[in-house]
Order: structure tokens, then sequence, then C-alpha cells
């Protein structure tokens, strides 16, 4: 089964993305640590809308969070169609004084996880000449952001990636 995989449903703008998609009738996978937000968005979205709502429960800044995913995906026969790569969060304070933890697992959030899916989903998608991949960014991409050094950082990142991507076809060399 094709499926749109949503990354960080359970609230927020991807929670909004969800409920957008499964109006035009998107099957979704959606994909955010809180398993009871999920389940309970995805009851909602399946009886108002007619659609097939998957779930996943999973921490996608850990190391393996991208091979864990795509593992379950297959084991339930489903098939990354489009990706809405919208998981990720921010910490505002001085470089110095926020924890390295945090800001090392924002980097694993926003950029590493982002990044490991698109490559993951990609090489099916330029297969089947099929497919779509938004990656959410931010106005921080635009500019440093002293009280969110690192927050800024990972949103030019998520910019700079995905422009690349686009401008090359998609990731392909021909
Ligand atoms: N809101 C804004 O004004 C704004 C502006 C520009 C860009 N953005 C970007 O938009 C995206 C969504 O932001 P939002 O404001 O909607 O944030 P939000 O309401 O805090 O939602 C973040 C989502 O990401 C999930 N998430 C967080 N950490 C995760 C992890 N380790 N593994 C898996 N899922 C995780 C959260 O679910 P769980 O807690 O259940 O895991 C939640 O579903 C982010 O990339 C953010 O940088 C937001």
């Amino acid at each position: 089964m094709d499926v749109t995989l949503v990354t960080g449903a359970s609230s927020g703008l991807g929670e909004g993305f969800a409920r957008a998609l499964a109006a035009r009738k998107h099957d979704l996978l959606l994909v955010a640590r809180r398993q009871e937000r999920l389940a309970e968005l995805a009851v909602e979205l399946t009886s108002g809308n007619g659609v097939s709502v998957k779930t996943i429960a999973l921490d996608l800044a850990a190391p393996d969070a991208g091979e864990t995913l795509m593992a379950e995906v297959a084991e339930r026969g489903l098939r990354i169609d489009t990706l809405i790569n919208n998981a990720g969060f921010g910490a505002r304070g001085a470089f110095a004084e926020l924890g390295l933890d945090e800001q090392k697992r924002m980097i694993a959030l926003n950029c590493t996880a982002l990044t490991d899916l698109c490559h993951r989903v990609l090489p099916g998608m330029i297969e089947r000449r099929r497919g779509g991949i938004l990656n959410v960014a931010s106005t921080a991409a635009f500019q440093p952001g002293p009280w969110m050094a690192v927050y800024y950082a990972t949103k030019a990142f998520v910019l700079s990636f995905s422009e690349a991507l686009h401008e090359r076809k998609c990731g392909r060399t021909a």
C-alpha cells in the first residue's frame, strides 16, 4: 500500500499536514514518539475521511531510527509514496549554557533523521518516477539566530540540502 509518511504528526504542523492530507484522501503513516496521540488522530482521520492511517511510535533522534522505521514499513507491506519530513524542535538559550546532549539531539532529529529518510525513500521514487518529499525548514534558515544557534543552523542545513536535491532533479546524477 502506498502511503504518505508524516513525521512529527502527533502535534503542531505535523498534525496539520496529516489532517490536510487525509482530507485529500491520502493514506497515511504517522510517526512521532507519543503513540496515544497518534492513535487518537488515526481513529479520527480514518473515520472522518475514509482513508487508512497507520502509526509508528519512534524516537527519530535515535541513531538507528531510519533503519528501524523502514524495517517496520517493509514488514507491514507499506511503500512511502510521499515523505513529509516535519519532526523537529528548537532549544532556546546561550549555546555555551544549553546542554550539549540536547543540542546534539536537535541535530540528530532536524538534520540526520531528515537526511536519512530522504536517502532511504528517494531511490524508489526515482525508479517509479513518482513521489515527493517536503522537508520542513523555517525562516530561521535564512539568518543566524544567536539565542537558538544550533536550531537556526539545522534549518539552514534543511534549506540548503532541500534546494540542492531539488536542483539536481531529486538527487539523480542523470
Ligand atoms: N511552529 C512554528 O512556528 C515553526 C516555524 C518554522 C518551522 N517550524 C518547524 O516545523 C516543524 C514542526 O514544528 P511544530 O511547531 O509543529 O512543533 P511541535 O508542535 O512541537 O511538533 C513537533 C512534532 O515532532 C515530534 N517529535 C519531536 N521530537 C521527536 C523525536 N525525537 N522523534 C520523533 N518525533 C519527534 C513531536 O512528537 P512527539 O513529542 O510525540 O515525539 C511532534 O509531533 C519543526 O521542524 C519546526 O522546526 C515550526
